[in-house]
């Protein structure tokens, strides 16, 4: 598929990438285009970077894997990091699901989620969850969610602060 963006050349979905192993400078582009969202606050900021760095400290003994979606420049477009979830026999987090500002909305994020529940399947894991807040900021990340194939499983009335939920997606993958 071949997109247009006002800020960006013509982009080619076959010209992407993608690389499971961290490296050094990955923290920092995580950081870049984690920030550039706006969704985040600074402390779940440095949790984005963070996990990277423990990923790089610790290897997969960290429990947190990655997959990173480069352009044909190496420039980093979207990442996830997932992992599995302790104590459970085959349910998978996904942690985190980003995609640059700049290329959002050209299924760049579809092909992320698919590829990471491919990896999360090859891994023995039967159930990917992922977390968001019921905020109204956060409607197009919920949207996303529904058409990715998740449902909403539970609902936590005032989780993170009084009038906000925290909305748990579950994907079955096997
Ligand atoms: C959520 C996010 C990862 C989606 O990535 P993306 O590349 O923009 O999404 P895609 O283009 O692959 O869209 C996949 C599907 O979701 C839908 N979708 C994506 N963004 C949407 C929005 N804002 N409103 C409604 N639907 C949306 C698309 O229409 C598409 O559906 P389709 O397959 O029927 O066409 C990206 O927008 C993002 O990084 N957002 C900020 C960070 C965030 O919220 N991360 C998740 C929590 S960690």
């Amino acid at each position: 598929m071949t997109a247009q963006h006002p800020g960006n050349p013509i982009f080619d979905l076959r010209n992407l990438a993608f690389r499971e192993t961290p490296s050094h400078n990955d923290p920092e582009k995580v950081r870049t285009i984690v920030e550039a969202t706006g969704f985040f606050s600074d402390e779940e900021l440095e949790i984005s970077v963070e996990l990277v760095r423990e990923r790089l400290l610790l290897g997969i003994d960290s429990g947190y894997y990655f997959l990173f979606a480069e352009d044909n420049k190496g420039k980093l477009v979207g990442y996830t990091c997932y992992g599995p979830v302790t104590g459970t026999q085959s349910s998978f987090d996904l942690y985190w699901i980003v995609v640059d500002n700049d290329y959002q909305g050209y299924g760049i994020g579809k092909l992320l989620d698919g590829k990471t529940a491919g990896l999360v399947r090859e891994m023995g894991g039967t159930r990917l969850y992922a977390e968001t807040s019921s905020k109204k900021q956060y409607d197009p990340t919920r949207a996303f969610y529904r058409k990715t194939g998740y449902h909403e499983a539970a609902f936590l009335e005032d989780f993170y602060a009084p009038g906000d939920g925290k909305v748990i997606f579950v994907k079955r993958i096997a």
